[in-house]
C-alpha cells in the first residue's frame, strides 16, 4: 500500500496540519431577540439558553459577546399582539421601541456590526412576511412597506439589512431606495434561498409570529428544489446583494455549496432555531454530546461554503474556539 490515508491522521499535531476548515469566531453573527421594558430576560421555551432581552440587558449581553470576539449581531424584535396590524405600521414608526433600541445599541457599540431583519411578520396581525389580501400575499404592495421599514432601520443605524421576506424584486427595490436616501453604505444580506421549512418553529415561538392562517409556501422555496436557488441567486446578484444567504443550513448544505460555487460574493448560512433546538433537546436527554454536535454542525456549514454563519450557538461556540 503506497497510499495510507491514516498516516495523515496519526497524531493531533498532524491532524491539525492537514485540517482543511477551521471555525473562527469572526464567522459568526449572533441573532438576538429584543422585547420592550426594563430588566427583562425571558427564556425562549423551545430554545434553552436563548433569551428575549429588554434593551438594558441586551446591552450587557452584547458587551459580553464583544469580549468573546463576536462582532456581529442580528436583532429581532418581539411585539405584543396589540401593536400588530395588517400593514405592519409599527415597523417604521420612528419612536417604536425596536428602532429606538437600535440607535442606542449603535451609539453604545459603534464598532459592532448590527444587522436587522426586513419582513413584516413580527409586526403583522396576519403573521405573514407580506401584506395579506383575501388569503393572498401581495408582492409589489409589500415592497412599499418593506421600503419604509428598511429606511427606518437604516436611519436607526443598521449596518446590514436582511430581507427575509422572499418577495420578488425586493433586493433591487431596497438597494435603489437606500441609495436614493443617502444610505449607500448600508449592506444587504439577502435571504436568497430561504426554504419553507419545519425548522423555524422555535423562532416563531420567540417572536409570537407564526402565520395566523395558511403557510409560507407561496413565497418561501420548496425544499425539493435546488436549481431554483440559482434563479434566486442570480437575481440577488444582479439586484446588488452584498451577501447571499441560505436558510436553513444543515438540511441545505448542497445549496450552500451550489451558491458558493456559482457566485463570487460571500455566502451566509442561517443555522436556524429548529436546528439549535434539536441539538439542545437531544443533549438534554443525554442522547448526544451537545458540544461536539454543535461544533461539528458549524464546521460542516463552513466546509460546505458558508463564510458567514448566523447561529444561536455563537456565544457557546466562541467560548470553546477562543
Ligand atoms: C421571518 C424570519 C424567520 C426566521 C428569520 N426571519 C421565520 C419565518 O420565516 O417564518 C427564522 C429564523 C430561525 O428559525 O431561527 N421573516
Amino acid at each position: 500500500m503506497l497510499r495510507r490515508p491514516r498516516r495523515n491522521r496519526k497524531s493531533a499535531a498532524i491532524r491539525s496540519l492537514v485540517e482543511e476548515t477551521r471555525l473562527s469566531v469572526s464567522d459568526f453573527i449572533f441573532p438576538l431577540f429584543l422585547i420592550d421594558g426594563i430588566n427583562q430576560k425571558v427564556e425562549v421555551k423551545s430554545m434553552p439558553g436563548i433569551y428575549r432581552y429588554s434593551l438594558d440587558l441586551m446591552l450587557e449581553e452584547i458587551d459580553s459577546c464583544l469580549r468573546l470576539g463576536i462582532n456581529a449581531f442580528d436583532i429581532f424584535p418581539a411585539y405584543p399582539e396589540d401593536k400588530k396590524d395588517r400593514f405592519a405600521t409599527e415597523s417604521y414608526r420612528e419612536d417604536t421601541f425596536y428602532l429606538k433600541a437600535l440607535r442606542t445599541i449603535k451609539q453604545t457599540f459603534p464598532e459592532a456590526c448590527i444587522m436587522t431583519d426586513v419582513a413584516m411578520d413580527p409586526y403583522n396581525s396576519d403573521g405573514h412576511d407580506g401584506l395579506v389580501e383575501n388569503g393572498k400575499i401581495l408582492n409589489d404592495e409589500t415592497l412599499e412597506i418593506l421600503g419604509k421599514m428598511t429606511l427606518a432601520q437604516a436611519r436607526a443605524g443598521a449596518d446590514i439589512i436582511g430581507p427575509s421576506d422572499m418577495m420578488d424584486g425586493r433586493v433591487g427595490y431596497l438597494r435603489k431606495l437606500l441609495d436614493e436616501n443617502g444610505f449607500k453604505e448600508v449592506s444587504i444580506m439577502s435571504y436568497t434561498a430561504k426554504y419553507a421549512s419545519a425548522f423555524y418553529n422555535p423562532f416563531r415561538d420567540a417572536l409570537d409570529s407564526a402565520p395566523k392562517s395558511g403557510d409560507k409556501k407561496t413565497y418561501q422555496m420548496d425544499p425539493a428544489n435546488r436549481r431554483e436557488a440559482l434563479v434566486e441567486g442570480q437575481l440577488d446578484m444582479e439586484e446588488g446583494a452584498d451577501f447571499l444567504m441560505v436558510k436553513p443550513a444543515l438540511a441545505y448544505l448542497d445549496i450552500i455549496q451550489l451558491l458558493h460555487q456559482q457566485f463570487p460574493i460571500p455566502i451566509a448560512a442561517y443555522n436556524v432555531s429548529g436546528e439549535y433546538a434539536m441539538i439542545k433537546a437531544s443533549a438534554a436527554n443525554g442522547w448526544l454530546d451537545g458540544e461536539r454536535a454543535m461544533l461539528e454542525s458549524l464546521l460542516s456549514i463552513k466546509r460546505a461554503g458558508a463564510k458567514v454563519i448566523l447561529t444561536y450557538f455563537a456565544k457557546e461556540a466562541a467560548r470553546i474556539i477562543t
